[in-house]
């Protein structure tokens, strides 16, 4: 593993938009897997602005999210097709039709997860690069701690700590608004992708970062098991990566 620390969010954001955009000019068509989360937000804002000042072109990049709540509505500020939209894909040359995020608002779970892993298997085949954030539980997309890593798209049921940590985005701020499933990308799709990016900022995720990467690789601690992955980079900052695993 790489691990890129940063004196801030903001160069770590710079950072993971520049391993982003090298991708991009390196393979025109790269298949992009994309995370959702406070985490990303200044990465899509670099990577606007390198799109605005003409050095990045998304006209042929094809994206696939990690996750979405189940039984949100595109259209819900709340849902991470929304987000994806307002972040990044409005403000570049993207082609929607080139972007995919599980359908919410499918309420056979097992219809939602099934479409997913054909539209995954048929599009995307392997990422190029997958973008990750982390969960204050360790979870990596929506995969929440469990007794083993599950491999394809699956509903899943929240975890208290990340209804909790999650309704500071919604508009009232209350747990209750927060859908309590989810479906998401299975770590086995995530684990295929050919490099792996991990972002975490800040003293709130300097505990999970630790254990994720310097403990044992467990499904009780899902992120763990990207220590296995070949060519995973750890991006981040002073805050949430511990002097332990830093380099250089
Ligand atoms: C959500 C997303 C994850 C994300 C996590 C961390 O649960 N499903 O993909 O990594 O939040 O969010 P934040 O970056 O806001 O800490």
């Amino acid at each position: 593993m790489r691990v890129i620390c940063k004196e801030d969010y903001d160069s770590a954001s710079r950072a993971a938009a520049d391993i982003i955009a090298a991708q991009i000019l390196l393979k025109k068509d790269s298949r992009i897997g994309l995370a959702t989360g406070s985490t990303p937000v200044g990465a899509y804002k670099r990577l606007v602005e390198k799109y605005e000042a003409n050095e990045l072109d998304f006209s042929d990049v094809i994206t696939a999210n990690l996750d979405e709540y189940r039984g949100l509505p595109k259209t819900h500020d709340q849902s991470y097709r929304y987000f994806m939209d307002t972040n990044l894909f409005d403000h570049v040359n993207i082609k929607k039709e080139n972007t995919y995020v599980p359908d919410g608002m499918e309420q056979d779970a097992k219809k939602a997860c099934s479409d997913y892993d054909r539209i995954l298997e048929e599009k995307i085949g392997r990422f190029d690069l997958q973008l990750l954030g982390i969960g204050g539980d360790g979870h990596i997309g929506f995969n929440e701690p469990s007794d083993h890593f599950c491999v394809n798209t699956q509903c899943v049921k929240l975890e208290e700590q990340t209804i909790k940590d999650n309704a500071r985005l919604f508009f009232s701020g209350d747990e209750s608004a927060v859908p309590k499933e989810a479906y998401t990308m299975g770590i086995g799709f995530i684990m295929r992708s050919k490099r792996i990016i991990l972002m975490a900022t800040g003293k709130g995720k300097r505990d999970i970062v630790e254990k994720a990467f310097s403990g044992p690789v467990t499904p009780y601690v899902p992120a763990s098991v990207l220590q296995l992955h070949p060519d995973v980079i750890l991006v981040g900052d002073f805050d949430a990566i511990p002097e332990t695993l830093r380099q250089g």
